[in-house]
């Protein structure tokens, strides 16, 4: 076999996800461990999305509706936006690498910050593109750099707003103020997987952006069902844009994007409000309770507007990491992301905040941190 891949394909890094449960439980031998690693919904899915999936099953043998009709006016419902403005996406991961198809040729550039969501790079290396990346300053994304980097090549800018892994907010004002600088030809996308954490008076108002933005930029907000929503395994996103956008992105997608049970799942999921309500405010609470914990072992917590959070943990990471995946804990070691003392926890269940509370404190006296 003589392969002759792409060069810019040879070269890029597989996406490293989290580790999955059953993985280390296979690898070190143990059982009942827990993951806070990937910002799922530890609550798991709506009862009224596994219902209506249940409900689906015997329609299989049959294509998905390519235009994913029901799902798209829930979403509309939901949203505010009308059926135009909105593309559904396998994941909102998909909706991402639409915008990279449609708008960025061998050569163009795309701006994104680091850390941030990895994702956004690699679509642009597949592409063949040219990554422009601006470090973030004091844990937020450097609009003025941002600004500043842009150059005739660029073409689309992505912020994740919240930012992973930090979990800081571009407030309001100074979003107006940077967009208004943005030459209207490159497209802002603010990724806002992790809007529904954050308190309603601090979100963005995406779409008075979309809709009267005559000579701004032009604006897509991205979200997703795999947060609050508590289908990260069912793969549902989707883009909120002006309708021209999204009259390009549906020339590049697939027909049948999102399949009859995504479809079906999320569509339920947005009448299940009580579920969202009950998954924002058990965030919310978690996070405040586990910064207070983790803080009190001589740690550092960092505020946060998401289900996430970063812990200064004063020593080696990865180390932590590990000693906390003997003890049956997956976290994120934050060293490859530039943070060599830092992990980055989910907020989980009552009891697997408990749990990696005591697993933490252990971990900490067996290194000596502190
Ligand atoms: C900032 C950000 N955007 C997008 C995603 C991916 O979302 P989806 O599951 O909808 O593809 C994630 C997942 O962790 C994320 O952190």
């Amino acid at each position: 076999m003589k392969l002759r891949p792409a060069p810019h394909i040879s070269e890029i890094t597989p996406y490293p996800p989290g580790k999955p449960l059953e993985e280390l439980e296979r690898e070190y031998g143990i059982t009942g461990s827990i993951k806070l690693a990937s910002n799922e919904n530890p609550w798991g899915p709506s009862p009224r999305a596994v219902e209506a999936i249940a409900g689906a099953l015997s329609s299989l043998h049959r294509y998905p509706d390519g235009s994913s009709y029901y799902l798209t006016e829930a979403v509309a419902a939901w949203s505010g936006a009308s059926p135009e403005e909105i593309v559904p996406g396998n994941g909102s991961n998909e909706v991402i690498e639409f915008l990279v198809k449609a708008f960025v040729r061998e050569g163009d550039g795309v701006i994104t910050s680091h850390p941030s969501f990895l994702m956004y790079q690699k679509f642009v290396q597949v592409r063949g593109g040219t990554n422009i990346v601006v470090p973030l300053a004091d844990m937020h994304h450097d609009l003025e750099r941002i600004l500043a980097m842009i150059d005739g090549r660029t073409r689309l800018i992505f912020m994740d707003n919240p930012n992973n892994p930090c979990g800081t907010l571009i407030s309001r004002e100074r979003f107006a103020t940077f967009l208004r600088r943005v030459p209207e030809e490159v497209v802002v996308v603010l990724d806002e997987a992790y809007v529904d954490f954050v308190s309603p008076e601090l979100r963005i108002d995406v779409l008075s952006y979309i809709r009267n933005g005559e000579d701004l930029a032009p604006l897509v907000s991205l979200r997703t069902f795999s947060k609050a929503f508590g289908l990260a395994g069912l793969r549902v996103g989707y883009g909120l844009m002006h309708r021209d956008i999204a009259a390009l992105l549906h020339r590049v997608r697939q027909p049948f994007n999102i399949n009859l049970l995504a479809q079906v799942g999320a569509a339920a999921a947005l009448g299940d409000k009580e579920h969202y309500a009950m998954t924002v405010a058990e965030t919310a609470r978690g996070r405040a309770w586990l910064s207070g914990e983790v803080e009190q072992l001589g740690c550092r917590a960092y505020p946060s507007h998401t289900n996430f959070f970063l812990i200064d943990v004063r020593g080696d990471a990865t180390r932590l990491y590990e000693a906390l995946l003997h003890r049956g804990v997956i976290v994120r070691s934050m060293k490859a992301y530039g943070y060599p003392d830092f992990i980055r926890i989910t907020v989980g269940t009552e009891a697997e905040n408990r749990r990696f509370v005591t697993a933490l404190r252990e971990c900490l006296r067996e290194l000596g941190y502190g």
